[in-house]
């Protein structure tokens, strides 16, 4: 069911200065900033040969990364993203199975313009999935 790893994304608490690190300390070529205001969130894309990474920074009131970055104030990896053929078949065998999917169960679409789903961190080894029909 699972395809490839379509990013890893880390929560910072300072997009700008995360962007740079990728940037100017590790060489990597960096997206220009997003804002998902649907999501919460603000984003930059690192790319990478085999995959990207994705920075997050809040935005907005009720940001869901809001907590994780009470925890963690300096930034960490926050969800890892695999790519399915089909979210919706996906979702159902997992349900099926007893995951738990989060917010409605029902697929947004994501930063790539692609539709996404999380899953409970609890049911897959303490990391929250992210997955993107591609
Ligand atoms: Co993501």
């Amino acid at each position: 069911m699972l395809g490839r790893l379509n990013h890893v994304a880390i929560a910072v608490p300072d997009l700008e200065a995360a962007a740079g690190v990728y940037r100017d300390t590790l060489g990597a070529t960096v997206s220009q900033r997003q804002d998902l205001p649907a999501h919460g969130v603000s984003v930059v894309f690192v790319k990478l040969p085999n995959t990207k990474i994705e920075l997050l920074e809040p935005f907005g009131a009720d940001s869901p990364i809001e907590k994780f970055l009470e925890r963690n104030p300096g930034g960490g990896i926050h969800h890892i993203c695999y790519e399915v053929g089909d979210i919706a078949y996906a979702r159902d065998r997992l349900v099926e199975d007893g995951a738990r999917v989060l917010g409605s169960g029902e697929p947004m679409i994501g930063a790539h313009g692609k539709p996404v789903l999380f899953l409970h961190p609890k049911d897959f080894l303490g990391t929250l999935i992210e997955l993107e029909e591609v």
